[in-house]
């Protein structure tokens, strides 16, 4: 769906790059380097069932082995919502053994979305809820549409959040915030959401995919192994705590220092050119 100037889910107007797969309940297209990943249960506004949270793995599995994909960009069809959480009427049917499997194939999914090695950003394009907001959170940047609304409304349900939203929302948010967003199950705004810090920036739902191809596209220029370990540096140092996480970024900083792309930005930077990064 490159520069489309609507949050709906990718045409076939053009042709997908080769390899591209077919899944059930999300639409999985490869464009120009960018994997477009659109979950596609508008009827029940992108909810969540265990088929669409296969799908999911499929999709990322496959963004993350293909080499010639930079990043990926997740959104959600229709113009209502980006996921409006784990599908309740699936819910409503599962034992408690069966929700804790439900729990742990979420989280699992997400993790893979977290330590993708390639930058996934978040084209929020409606209703964030739950598992919604959740699989946001998991995403390395999350650009929200102007009317795109966040929360985690598990309480109400007699549930708390599943996916991961007791830990990631407090390390984005802080846990005053994360605990009123909990407790609550209240819903806030997207400008909201932006002045709290939970998405990276908030503009026009005409211009959410664009904008989510140009943070791409800048990413993309830069030296891929840097990306992938300044990203894992930062997931595995949050986890470890400051002092493991400083002897970690020292270990890559020693990495990067001996690849080719190191020894080409720093040439390019002396020689006054734009470098050519080859991943090596
Ligand atoms: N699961 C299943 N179906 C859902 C759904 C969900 N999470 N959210 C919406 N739908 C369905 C509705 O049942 C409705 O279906 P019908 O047309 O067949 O009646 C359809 O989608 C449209 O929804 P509404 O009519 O409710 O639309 P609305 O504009 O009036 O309200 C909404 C929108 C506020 C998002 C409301 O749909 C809502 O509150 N949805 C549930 C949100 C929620 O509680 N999410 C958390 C789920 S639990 C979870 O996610 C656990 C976890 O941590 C992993």
């Amino acid at each position: 769906m490159p520069s489309s100037t609507s949050a709906s889910p990718p045409t076939t107007a053009q042709a997908p790059q080769a390899g591209t797969l077919t899944l059930e309940n999300v639409i999985y297209e490869k464009k120009g380097g960018i994997a477009y990943v659109t979950l596609n249960r508008p009827k029940v506004l992108n909810a969540l069932n265990t088929p669409t949270w296969k799908d999911l793995r499929t999709a990322f599995e496959d963004a993350r082995d293909d080499a010639a994909i930079r990043g990926v960009i997740l959104t959600g069809a229709g113009d209502k919502a980006f996921i409006a959480g784990a599908d309740i009427s699936e819910l409503a049917q599962v034992s408690a053994v069966e929700a804790e499997e439900s729990s742990r194939l979420g989280q699992g999914v997400l993790e893979l979305v977290e330590n993708l090695g390639k930058p996934v950003i978040a084209a929020v394009n409606g209703y964030a809820l739950g598992g919604g907001c959740e699989t946001a959170m998991a995403c390395t940047i999350r650009i929200a549409a102007d009317t795109a609304r966040f929360g985690q409304p598990e309480v109400k349900l007699g549930l708390l959040p599943g996916g991961g939203g007791t830990q990631r929302l407090p390390r984005l948010v802080g846990k005053g915030r994360a605990l009123q967003l909990i407790l609550s199950g209240g819903m806030i705004s997207a400008q909201e959401a932006y002045r709290i810090g939970l998405v990276n920036e908030v503009v026009a739902a005409s211009d959410l995919i664009a904008r989510a191809e140009a943070i791409l596209g800048e990413i993309s220029a830069n030296a891929p192994i840097s990306v992938r370990l300044s990203l894992e540096a930062v997931n595995k140092g949050m986890d470890a705590g400051e002092g493991a996480g400083f002897a970690l970024e020292a270990s890559y900083f020693g990495i990067c220092a001996a690849t080719e792309d190191k020894a080409e930005g720093t040439s390019a930077f002396l020689q006054k050119r734009q470098p050519q990064f080859k991943g090596r």
